[in-house]
């Protein structure tokens, strides 16, 4: 894990942003609740929000807060000021009205009418506090790695239900958020002209694991003209924060439907949301190194599942839309590996972050070998089987 630079600005400490988070959900859930008895739980690992499970008298609800909409990597890191400056402007952002929590309530609540993707329970939005009640269920990457022979049956029933939000007409306009889509999010971390310090530094966390040369490589091809995707004609609503984390599966043949945890609603093409669930399912492998069967189950199903997917259209299209699919799943495994790599010490992340994060080579290595197909115009399809066989060698 990285060290904070010499050359980085004056950041806040992690224990004043912690302490602070955790009185302003405590006073938000009283206020919530005042004729409760409300205490706090456990803190729930993420390198984004702040999320703590509560008791509010004999009730679980889960706490979630963010920090001026920006990532807890980011904040820590410094890149919103010292911490008297973070703590004025988050008083300022809380207070106006916008912020990221107002907007997942907003989505929760528009997600929970209608046959739409069934979300979390809103339980109430309090001064920048977002609640919900527990969502049970078995989480996805759970599942498969008990029942990997049902990988893409799992996966078809989960893309069944985030359906009618694709062929959603709603005017979601103001639910919406570009900052989550994953070029945007790729563009806006190594689009401008000089991503070199930051990518130097994590580099050097990477020393002994592949090489500090190879997220800089990976980064240049995925810039390069002929590696990014054209803007898609197919625009629609989208999940967004898609991973098997966040999928709950309910007890099988009982006829309860999938809950979804913590969307990010963004217009962009509905394959994002596949290629992101597809490369969070490898890298939860890549991270937790189930036995090689189990690994090799789990990758065929996903790769039965996107055959599924991709069907209905020509030859030729098909073969498109999967080199479009396999860029996103690469530039969104750089996003959220560069993450877990900027993270300070002081951050708790989850545990596929901290197994990542920790041990990033057999992931930069596979990610180096299938963008060098991408940039030689490898022929689509043993550019997919490569990259299935190089995610593979990854998690074993
Ligand atoms: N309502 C809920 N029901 C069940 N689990 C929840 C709920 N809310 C949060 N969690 C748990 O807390 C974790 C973190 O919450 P969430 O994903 O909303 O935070 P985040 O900061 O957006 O994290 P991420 O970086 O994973 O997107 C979830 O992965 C899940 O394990
Ligand atoms: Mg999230």
């Amino acid at each position: 894990m990285s060290t904070v630079s010499l050359l980085a600005p004056p950041a806040p400490a992690a224990a004043d942003v912690f302490v602070y988070a955790d009185r302003q959900i405590t006073e938000a859930a009283i206020t919530q609740w005042p004729d409760a008895w409300v205490s706090l739980g456990t803190r729930v690992p993420s390198p984004t929000g702040y999320v703590r499970r509560i008791r509010v008298d004999d009730r679980h609800v889960y706490a979630k807060y963010s920090f001026l909409g920006t990532s807890l990597v980011s904040l820590l890191r410094g890149a919103s000021g010292d911490w008297p400056k973070v703590q004025a402007a988050q008083e300022r952002y809380v207070r106006s009205g916008e912020s990221l929590m107002r907007r997942e309530a907003a989505q929760i609540r528009f997600l929970a009418a209608g046959r739409r993707p069934r979300p979390a329970q809103f339980k109430g939005l309090q001064a920048g506090v977002l609640f919900t009640a527990p969502a049970t269920g078995t989480p996805l990457s759970r599942l498969l790695l008990a029942d990997p022979g049902r990988t893409a049956e799992l996966l078809d029933e989960t893309f069944r239900d985030l359906q009618p939000l694709y062929q959603s007409r709603a005017d979601a306009s103001g639910l919406t958020g570009a900052e989550r889509s994953i070029v945007g999010t790729f563009h806006r971390k190594f689009g401008h002209p000089t991503p070199h310090a930051y990518l130097a530094e994590l580099g050097g966390s990477t020393n002994g694991d592949g090489g500090p040369e190879l997220l800089p490589r990976v980064v240049r091809r995925l810039l390069k003209p002929t590696s990014l995707p054209n803007p898609s004609p197919h625009r629609a609503l989208c999940y967004g924060d898609l991973k098997p984390e966040h999928v709950l599966m309910p007890p099988h043949g009982q006829g309860a439907r999938i809950r979804f945890i913590d969307p990010g609603l963004v217009f962009a093409d509905p394959h994002t949301d596949l290629a992101k669930f597809v490369m969070r399912t490898v890298l939860f492998l890549v991270a937790t190194k189930p036995a090689p069967a189990v690994t090799e189950q789990i990758l065929n199903g996903l790769a039965e599942h996107v055959d599924n997917q991709l069907r209905g259209t020509s030859p030729h299209d098909q073969l498109m839309a999967l080199r479009q699919l396999l860029t996103w799943m690469l530039m969104d495994a750089v996003n959220i590996l560069t993450t877990y790599l900027a993270a300070p010490s002081s951050l708790p992340l989850p545990p596929t972050g901290e197994a990542l994060a920790s041990r990033p080579g057999p992931l930069l290595l596979a990610v180096d070998r299938v963008t060098a197909y991408l940039e030689q115009g490898t022929s689509v399809t043993s550019m997919w089987e490569s990259a299935l066989a190089e995610f593979k060698a990854a998690a074993t």
